[in-house]
């Protein structure tokens, strides 16, 4: 069996599917791997490097695509390139479901069988190919390293002959994965951490690494079964505003990371929140992509709203793709081995398997 992967739109994304460690991995499992030519040539990473762990090179997409029986990606591909895909091909990547749901459709009526890893369940099997995890916690921690860079102060409490600087205050929005991990990189560094979710559950997780839950009054826990958020109710959104403004008052930066799955970002930092900030306080919106947790959130902007910033990206990954790239390919490789059934050496779609099935787009 051959496992191909494909060119991506590099003005997008930098991430690649295949690092050159993870070759002799599948090669382990009797899998093949074929790469077009300069496949991580923009890493650094030679094809010579690909080569001499077992890969092949190829000329373009066409032959990557007609030789292989499965091609795992980070985004789903051109539609010049999905309309190569024959029969019984296996697609595997983070496919964007809801808004490619008209284009997968079409693909998988020609019997193209998609995966996408972004459905993982949050299951502990499923633990060392969650996507999801790997990359939150790169973007965490780049977004508190971005949002220092751009304030004016520093960030640990200095006492010096000349005078005493006295710490920096952050705020983490939403403490799910991407949210620890700020937390955990601005506390290394010296800030003062507060953090606030709906879960309640996260009080204790962010206790522990040295931040100051700030919990809303009264109010319920707003978890699902599943581990994620339910979208709060107007009376949780007032009290939590009230609980933010007061804090916003003494706070250098935000971090936002609050998310609900298949839904917009929720609007947390109000535009008259922003206005009680402090001069030259930044905010860094990880949830930008999907609407901004911050009202003045603009997609690969700064915006300057009277002396304070607000950034976020499209993919913050891109700016530490090789770290992203080494766990997204570890990922793959493992939900791959999961699907290959290793005594018959062929791919097996077992719906009874929870990860198979759930990932699988119908
Ligand atoms: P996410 O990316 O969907 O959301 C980020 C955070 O935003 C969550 O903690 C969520 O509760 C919070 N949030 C949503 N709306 C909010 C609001 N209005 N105000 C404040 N915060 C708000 O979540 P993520 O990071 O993917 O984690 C989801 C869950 O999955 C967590 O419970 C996590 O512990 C769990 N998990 C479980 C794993 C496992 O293998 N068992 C692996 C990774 C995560």
């Amino acid at each position: 069996m051959i496992i191909g992967s494909i060119s991506e739109d590099r003005n997008i994304e930098k991430r690649v599917a295949v690092t050159p460690d993870t070759i002799k991995k599948y090669k382990t499992l009797g899998l093949d791997i074929k790469l077009i030519k300069n496949y991580g040539s923009h890493l650094g990473i030679s094809d010579k490097e690909y080569e001499d762990e077992g890969a092949s090179i190829l000329k373009n997409d066409d032959e990557v695509i007609a030789s292989s029986d499965a091609i795992i990606q980070l985004n789903i591909p051109s539609d010049e390139n999905l309309n190569k895909f024959k029969k019984d091909q296996i697609l595997i990547g983070v496919l964007n479901p809801y808004s490619n749901e008209t284009k997968l459709k079409e693909i998988i009526a020609k019997n193209i069988k998609c995966f996408s890893l972004e459905l993982l369940p949050r299951i502990t099997r499923a633990q060392s190919m969650d996507i999801l995890s790997s990359q939150a916690n790169l973007a965490g921690y780049k977004a508190v390293i971005e949002s220092f860079a751009f304030f004016q102060k520093a960030i640990p409490m200095m006492m010096t002959a000349a005078g005493t600087i006295s710490a920096a205050k952050v705020l983490v929005v939403g403490a799910g994965v991407a949210g620890l991990q700020a937390i955990a990189t601005a506390k290394r560094m010296g800030a003062i951490v507060y953090a606030t979710d709906v879960r309640l559950a996260s009080k204790e997780q962010v206790e522990s690494l040295g931040g100051k839950f700030l919990i809303v009054e009264d109010a319920e826990n707003l978890e699902t079964e599943g581990g994620y958020a339910k979208e709060a109710s107007d009376d949780f959104k007032k009290k939590q505003e009230e609980l933010l403004k007061e804090t916003l008052k003494k706070i250098d930066i935000v971090i936002c990371t609050a998310l609900i799955p298949g839904k917009k970002a929720p609007v947390i930092i109000k535009k008259d929140m922003i206005n009680i900030m402090q001069n030259g306080s930044v905010i860094y919106d990880l949830a930008a992509s999907q609407g901004g947790n911050s009202e003045l959130t603009k997609v690969d902007e700064i915006i300057d709203n009277n002396g304070i910033k607000i950034m976020g990206e499209a993919n913050i990954l891109n700016k530490l793709p090789i770290s992203a790239s080494n766990l997204y390919s570890k990922n793959m490789f493992n939900f791959v081995s999961n699907l290959f059934n290793k005594e018959s050496k062929n791919f097996e779609i077992n719906l009874e398997d929870e990860i198979i099935k759930k990932t699988m787009v119908k």
